[in-house]
């Protein structure tokens, strides 16, 4: 720690800081436009200015720029010093005379970073009276609007997306008073983290369009902490809603997983929740009509609800919708289908409706025990799971098997800045600059980069950044890893590889033993339990050299690993429970059978059960196949909590009040459990209402905090769960936390059109968040795990995270909110590892044409929700096949010709596809991939073999 005076305060910092960190560390008001916490100072804007003096005598002082300033014991400065307010001031004027001044039509406005700082600076009159520099703007595509004549050439745009995040579309050009930040040329950009400008951007150059279809002001959305569903990461989130629709996604800062960015499948995948397509209201087809007891039994009709305006539902079910849920639960001999997208409360609640030994996963068959192997590998040690932060401090680091742009996009912007840890590490260590001092480091590092190496079956994106690839089949990657374990400990199983591939092996031994924070990431998207295995194996055996190893495992969706801990039997099982008469009823939640299982399967299923009930917030062939449809609250309109990759467990917050029957799915189907008017049932389906009933009152609410409850009593390993967010009756000074903004306008008039009397706010029963702009509104800070928004006087833009944090950087005040379910036991976590004899067997494709057909993920299109937004089904690829080039000549086929690709032991064998072909050059021989989750394609059990031949009567 250091001493330093400011304006002849003393004042304790952390060393090692630049003094505009100390400041606003502290809380002082500094104005600043081009530093930013992840990517640190180049001292571009001059905006920074203090002054510092040589002594305690010294009077006249220098002005500084406090970025680009190191912290020193007994430093003396002035934040308050005329000169240096007026320098200050001056700068801002300067900029401003570019600027176009056009606030009142600017998507920027109310939460700018720089009309906060030009009122800070004091800078409130316009001298400049003659034209300005005026810019063409360009079409970036379905996500930014780009609108150059505000900028203010402050360079954090393109320090973030060329720098950062790796893209090379994008740059600075022009010179003079006329550089011009954008595009090389008119397009969609390129890089997956292209969203990210728009908060990194301190005006309204770039701005989301997603938004300005549907524009809001940002101080009249309400708010609420959330997670993004779209992979298993766990970012999270602030969603804003305003008149019942989202109308955007903000970064919510987490110091281990995403702290400052998003991806934009994650910012901008939410328009699925708006979509009119979605099931409001609770329906039934004939068949349901007469198996739930309606009046109606002609077509798919809706059960008459008063309460379909957003924000004003009453609290608790209508009940015309409940008794049926009641009548339908009460009859039915049931088999429910969870679902690795929904909460670990819905999954847990249709478990207790159902019984345990109805309760199947939902997870995909070939997926569900690699997962139940990935929950084991952590439980038992002796590697620990990696958070994201931790991958990108890693300065080694093996990816085997995972696209990860692909498949969790903020894990490969995660490994992109891990690539700069060892170079930087020696330059601060050799030339003994701050890491702070961005614009030294990368001077001295220029392109140098650290051990990453990646091992998949195709080329990624990723690959720019990697020392060296390894291509080949799943089995053989696993072979390779095994090669690897046995370089890093001769105890492990020798493998025979040829001489690059064996070379290669001892390189990564090599580099991840001599690295301070090696990394192995791995994951379930090839469907190989050999690769799972052998990352296991081969961080044991850097454990077990004393090497401090983590591991980063990704799977396929949102709650993917809470689905698995709740113990659901595989999903094919339900067929056979339904054939033979076990079950009568099948309720799928939050699930598209066709996506889980061949479409033959799927029918199968559905046939087998007199009545289908399906829970869900988007449309589906599921749910066009229901009985009964029971309108589910997407994560938007829910609470609840989801496990991420990393095992740790995550609150979400219900943003608004829905409308229509939308309820939360495990509020349906704990209502399903509910005791009826004529008493109570003393079944295992009464379990959930009978707890509820003891925890709350004679109303017999059924509460989040009560499935919570009765959740954790059921499976002591969720025990943390109840400490990742206060209850529900949590309250600041007696006061609920508001998801308004107080600045909110037009209260009043929000349900005019229905009545002009204003309306009460919905209570939530379910957290301590208000429904209003009513609450707790103190100098004392909120659980983090409640920030419903940045914001602190003066400060209305993103830049008011800094006054959140413990320290510029660091984790919340409080702690970052969240627990990690799975850690290692912490006895006999450094017991010798168990490699096992077996070295997994090669994968060996022999047969010419008979391919090994394996699965990819697409960031825009492999994931259903996010499908829902225009520009993100824009993106997605359409179905096709990628070859490699020797099959490709081998079968006479060039990128863009038509293939058919026809199984042999897929059980229902599909249709031969005919598909467009890819030629991938580094693909190896003998191995092909086809899209997954893609719409147009069918489901897939895959890996498997395929024979691939040229379309009859089609371009060669
Ligand atoms: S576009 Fe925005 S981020 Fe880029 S230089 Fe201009 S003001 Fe700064
Ligand atoms: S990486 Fe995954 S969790 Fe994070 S924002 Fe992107 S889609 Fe969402
Ligand atoms: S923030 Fe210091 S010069 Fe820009």
């Amino acid at each position: 720690m250091a001493t330093i005076y400011i304006d002849n305060l003393p004042h304790q910092v952390k060393d090692g800081q630049n003094l505009l960190q100390a400041c606003l560390g502290l809380g002082l008001n500094l104005p600043y436009f081009c530093w930013h916490p992840a990517m640190h100072s180049v001292g571009a804007c001059r905006q920074c200015a203090v002054k510092v003096f040589r002594d305690e005598k010294d009077t006249r002082g220098q002005i500084v720029m406090s970025c680009m300033t190191p912290v020193k014991d007994g430093m003396r400065l002035s934040v308050d010093d005329t000169q240096a307010s007026d320098f200050r001031r001056r700068i801002i004027e300067l900029l401003m005379v570019g600027h176009p001044h056009d606030c009142p039509v600017c998507d920027e406005g109310g939460e700018c970073h720089l009309q906060d700082m030009t009122v800070m600076t004091g800078h409130d009159y316009r001298r400049y009276r003659f034209n300005k520099r005026t810019f063409v703007n360009q079409d970036m595509g379905p996500f930014v609007n780009h609108e150059m004549n505000r900028c203010i050439q402050c360079y954090r745009c393109v320090r973030y997306y060329c720098d950062y995040a790796g893209g090379r579309d994008f740059g600075v050009q022009g010179w003079h008073n006329t550089v011009y930040f954008g595009r090389f040329a008119a397009g969609v950009l390129e890089s997956e983290f292209s969203g990210n400008l728009v908060e990194i951007c301190p005006t309204g150059v770039f701005t989301d369009k997603t938004q300005r279809e549907h524009y809001t002001r940002k101080l009249d959305l309400s708010n609420a902490p959330s997670i993004c569903a779209n992979c298993s990461v766990g970012c999270n989130t602030i969603p804003g809603e305003r008149y019942g629709k989202i109308r955007r996604v903000h970064n919510r800062y987490h110091g281990q997983v995403n702290r400052y960015f998003l991806c934009d499948r994650g910012r901008y995948g939410y328009e699925f929740t708006n979509a009119p397509t979605r099931p409001t209201q609770v329906r039934f087809s004939a068949r349901g009509a007469g198996v739930m007891g309606a009046s109606s039994t002609t077509g798919v009709q809706p059960v008459a609800s008063a309460d379909n305006l957003p924000g004003t539902a009453v609290p608790g079910l209508s009940e015309t919708a409940i008794a049926y849920v009641r009548n339908w639960a009460k009859s039915a001999s049931m088999v429910g289908i969870g679902s690795p997208r929904a909460s670990l409360e819905s999954n847990f609640a249709l478990r207790q409706l159902v019984g345990k030994d109805r309760f199947f996963s939902g997870l995909e068959a070939s997926e569900q025990p690699l997962v139940e192997r990935i929950v084991q590998v952590f439980h038992d040690g002796p590697v620990a799971s990696a958070s994201l932060w931790e991958v990108d401090h890693a300065d080694a680091v093996l990816v085997l098997g995972e696209d990860l742009t692909n498949t969790a996009p903020m894990v490969a912007l995660a490994v992109r800045q891990a690539s700069m840890r060892g170079p930087m590490a020696r330059v601060l260590k050799d030339l003994k600059v701050e890491r702070w001092n961005d614009a030294a480091i990368r001077q001295a590092i220029q392109e140098q980069r650290g051990p990453i190496f990646i091992a998949t079956p195709q080329a990624t994106k990723l690959d720019e950044i990697a020392q060296a690839t390894h291509r080949a089949a799943p089995a053989d990657i696993a072979r390779f890893a095994a090669a690897v374990t046995h370089e890093i400990d001769s105890a492990a199983p020798a493998v025979e590889l040829d001489s690059p591939a064996a070379d290669l092996a001892r390189t990564v031994a090599q580099a991840l033993l001599h690295a301070q924070q090696p990394m192995v990431i791995a994951g379930t998207s090839l469907r190989s339990p050999e690769l799972i295995d052998a990352a296991a194996a081969l961080t044991a055996a850097l454990v077990n050299k004393a090497r401090p190893a983590r591991l980063h495992f990704v799977v396929s969706q949102c709650n993917t690993m809470g689905a698995a801990m709740l113990g659901g039997k595989e999903t094919s099982g339900a067929i056979d429970m339904l054939k033979s008469g076990q079950a009568d009823t099948l309720v799928v939640l939050e699930n598209d059978l066709y996506r889980l299982m061949p479409a033959a399967d799927a029918d199968a299923l559905l046939s087998a059960a007199r009545q289908v009930v399906v829970l869900d917030c988007i449309d589906t062939p599921t749910l066009g196949r229901a009985d009964v449809v029971l309108p589910a609250a997407s994560v938007f309109e829910s609470d609840g909590t989801f496990v991420n990759n990393e095992g740790r467990a995550q609150r979400f917050y219900q943003v608004f009040r829905p409308g229509g029957h939308i309820r939360e799915s495990w509020r349906w189907l704990a209502a399903g459990c509910s005791p009826t008017p004529e008493g109570t049932a003393a079944d295992h389906r009464c379990k959930i209402a009978s707890d509820a009933k003891n925890a709350s009152d004679a109303k017999n609410i059924i509460t989040l905090d009560t499935i919570t409850a009765a959740m954790i009593a059921e499976f002591p390993a969720l025990a943390a769960v109840a400490d990742i967010a206060p209850p529900a009756d949590f309250r600041m000074h007696s006061q609920r936390l508001p998801r308004q903004h107080h600045r909110y306008s037009g209260r009043t008039a929000m349900t005019a059109n229905v009545s002009v009397d204003e309306p009460q706010a919905p209570c939530d029963c379910d957290s301590s968040l208000a429904f209003s702009m009513e609450g707790y509104r103190g100098g004392e800070a909120a659980p983090s795990a409640l920030i419903t928004r940045y914001w602190s006087p003066g400060w209305n833009s993103v830049q008011a995270l800094t006054r959140f944090q413990q320290e510029i950087g660091g984790p919340l005040r409080g702690g970052d909110p969240g627990r990690r379910l799975l850690e290692p036991p912490t006895t006999g976590a450094t017991a010798k590892p168990s490699f096992g004899a077996a070295v997994p067997v090669t994968d060996n494709p022999a047969t010419p044409g008979k391919l090994l057909i394996l699965p990819a993920w697409h960031i825009y299109g492999s994931e259903p929700l996010s499908m829902g937004t225009p520009g993100v089904a824009q993106q997605a690829p359409h179905p096709y096949i990628a070859l490699s080039a020797t099959d490709a000549a081998g079968l006479r086929l060039s990128d863009g010709a038509q293939a058919t690709l026809q199984f042999e032991a897929q059980s229902p064998s599909p249709q031969a596809m005919t598909l467009t072909v890819r030629v991938y050059t580094e693909l190896p021989a003998g191995v092909a991939m086809v899209p997954a989750g893609l719409p147009g394609m069918p489901y897939l059990s895959l890996p498997d073999r395929g024979r691939v031949a040229a379309c009859m009567g089609g371009p060669a």
